[in-house]
């Protein structure tokens, strides 16, 4: 195990009234790229995302779709979960709020924040706005609004409150003692100015609406949103005292937009220590895009969406451009322009050159072997090799400085100034000249390529977190065993041993012309329920599952069988029954649901997927041992289809 202090990175989680934006993608590619990088420095990682989803907006937005609020959460928690994969983000966990594991650890933590005498019951007056889940004094206000610029209406109720005032000083002095505690810097003293002037208690539940979780043994009211949303942070882990949060708190870093910090920054810290909990390590804010000039809004139609803007330049280019275009902490442009220079020059000519170049000149003059490592200060190390050698020193230092503060923007420049120096070695060591010069040039040869492979091997571990699938790309083309892709081996130079085998590469990052379509396309609201007796609406998305674990999923023995015959079965006209051969003594029997989508003669000898340690069960009169892997529904369903090749029995997996 690596004696390296655990890291675990967050991402806020989002609410699920929105399609997933530029601005959440932004978030979770931050927070992926830091859990990647700190994964391959060898730190123990742990990364967290998910999704929002009680409180009165909801409630609201559910009433007016005509669906139960957690039908609406589910609908549209699903594009979050599905945008990381679109995303090439790997988060280890996804959490719900309405997920039991989280509701347990909410009440637990208001029951130490009550047991800390922090918790009181008075009446509350203010303007509220449902839209911030906040209430407002009048002097806040700005032209009878919320400051965010939302509805606000006079609200009188009953509630709990958190003693936030006690805690005050207490956050000021952590503050101090632990300047990289929020970052960047002038959040910190945003922060302070705010405690400074004194905090007041704030109110923790509701009881207007329903959709929450309720205050233990106080049933009606429920627990204020930002109390049950906050605490993902260590529900995620299992709560305090579970093995996880054991490991991984308070090692942890808040990567969040500049919107919510006071709820990060202040009560966050505020709950924690009132409930006897360490405070996390680092809560970083960073800027909101806008587009074209613009602020994103769904009434322009104008906000970028992730899944487009990957179809459009590929998901580790969308990642690279987000990281690299505006300081993480700064607000930023989201601009075809900018995107399209940044994608064609850096990753295309800069990054792609590099690659070419060092493959092209190592197939032609060594059959795309590499030669033996060249070091610094062995026979013949130049100028040109130095001047490398130096670029690469230079580089590493900056890296490792700017990815502890999260200068993103800085780490890439960092990387790049190497990519320029390997272009740059190309010209300087000219390779085709040296080869002119024959037997006699070989050495000098050997070396050329050699640097000019090294530094390419280089760049591609350091942008293992930043291009995750390119940079694999990269190393894969250049032969480099798993070996010299570690973190370690890319820390010294003369990595790359000698032998190793390049293939012809693709074309990482091929040119792409504009104009992009990067919106969505003005999407309609989820379908509403139908009301009863109406015709049936489309299929609502399926609500994603909890994530099991490997030894859950290993239980499924899941194999190739061919199907020997089928026919209608004898009493169920949605059922047929197949005789499948899987590789064992004797076919099988399996009764599908697929009869309104195939016929029998039709299936004869295909190979489908097999559920094959199902316990067998009677299906209208036939046993049925097994079940087929299947997506759709009635005449849309199709089967899950194994490709030619593999014979029956084979296990998938
Ligand atoms: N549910 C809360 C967070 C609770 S965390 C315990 C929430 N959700 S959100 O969906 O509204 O926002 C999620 C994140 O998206 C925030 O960090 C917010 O700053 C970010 N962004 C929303 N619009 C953005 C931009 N235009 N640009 C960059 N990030 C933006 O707040």
């Amino acid at each position: 195990m690596s004696d390296l202090t655990p890291f675990y990175v967050t991402t806020p989680i989002y609410y699920v009234n929105d399609h997933p934006h530029v601005g959440h993608a932004y978030t979770t590619l931050a927070a992926d790229t830091l859990a990647r990088w700190r994964a391959l420095l060898g730190h123990p990682t742990y990364s967290l995302t998910g999704t929002d989803e009680h409180g009165q907006k909801i409630e609201q937005a559910a009433r007016r779709a005509g669906v139960t609020p957690q039908e609406h959460a589910d609908r549209y928690s699903a594009p979050f979960r599905a945008l990381l994969a679109t995303l090439g983000a790997a988060p280890d966990d996804f959490i719900r709020t309405t997920e039991e594991r989280h509701k347990e650890v909410v009440r637990a933590m208001w029951r130490r924040m009550e047991e800390a005498g922090d918790v009181y019951l008075s009446h509350y007056e203010g303007w509220y706005s449902v839209s911030d889940e906040a209430y407002f004094t009048e002097e806040e206000l700005v032209d009878g609004k919320a400051p965010t610029g939302s509805e606000v209406t006079w609200m009188k109720e009953e509630g709990y409150f958190f003693r936030l005032s006690r805690y005050g000083a207490r956050l000021l002095a952590h503050i101090e003692a632990h300047p990289t505690f929020i970052m960047p810097q002038s959040r910190a003293n945003e922060i302070k100015r705010f405690i400074e002037q004194g905090l007041q208690d704030i109110s923790i539940s509701r009881s207007t609406f329903r959709w929450g979780i309720p205050v233990p043994d106080h049933d009606p009211h429920v627990i204020y949103v930002w109390v049950d949303a906050l605490t993902n942070y260590i529900s995620a882990l299992g709560g305090p005292s579970a093995e996880r949060y054991e490991r991984f708190w308070p090692y942890a870093w808040h990567i969040i937009g500049k919107d919510i910090l006071r709820f990060h920054a202040v009560y966050w810290p505020c709950f924690l220590m009132s409930a006897g909990l360490p405070l996390p390590e680092r809560i970083f804010a960073h800027g909101w895009w806008t587009v074209e000039g613009e602020k994103m809004s769904k009434s322009k139609g104008n906000a970028v969406d992730p899944t487009a803007a990957v179809a459009a330049v590929g998901a580790d280019a969308f990642r690279y451009f987000l990281l690299r275009e505006v300081a993480f902490g700064a607000d930023g442009d989201f601009s075809q322009s900018a995107l399209l220079a940044r994608v064609n020059n850096e990753l295309g000519n800069d990054y792609g050159n590099l690659l070419n170049r060092a493959l092209n000149m190592l197939a032609k003059y060594r059959g795309g072997v590499a030669p033996a490592p060249a070091r610094p200060g062995g026979s013949g190390w130049g100028a040109a090799e130095g001047a490398l050698h130096d670029a690469f020193v230079a580089a590493r230092a900056d890296l490792c400085a700017a990815m502890e503060e999260l200068r993103f923007h800085d780490a890439l420049r960092a990387i790049w100034s190497l990519v320029g120096a390997g272009n740059k070695y190309v010209g300087d060591s000219a390779p085709w000249v040296i080869a002119r010069r024959g037997a006699e040039g070989a050495a000098d040869l050997d070396r050329a390529l050699y640097t000019l492979c090294e530094a390419l091997r280089v760049v591609g571990v350091w942008t293992l977190p930043f291009l995750p699938t390119k940079a694999v790309a990269l190393l894969d083309a250049l032969g480099a065993p798993p070996e010299a892709r570690t973190w370690e081996s890319a820390s010294a130079w003369g990595g790359l041993p000698a032998g190793a085998q390049a293939a012809p590469a693709a074309v990482l990052f091929p040119r792409v012309e504009g104009p992009l379509a990067l919106t969505r396309a003005p999407a309609p609201a989820p379908v509403p329920a139908p009301a009863l007796g109406a015709a049936p609406a489309a299929p609502p998305a399926p609500a994603p599952k909890p994530l099991i674990e490997y030894e859950d999923f290993a239980k499924v023995s899941l194999r190739v069988a061919v199907v020997l015959a089928a026919e209608p079965h004898p009493n169920a006209e949605r059922l047929l029954t197949l005789t499948l051969d899987a590789g064992e003594e004797r076919p099988r029997t399996v009764c599908a649901g697929i009869a309104a989508a195939y016929a029998p003669a039709d299936l004869v000898g295909r190979r489908v997927a097999l559920v094959s340690n199902l316990a067998p069960r009677k299906l209208r009169g036939v046993m049925s041992e097994g079940m087929l892997l299947a997506a759709g529904e009635g005449a849309a369903a199709r089967l899950v289809e194994v490709p030619a090749g593999l014979p029956a029995g084979a296990e998938i997996k």
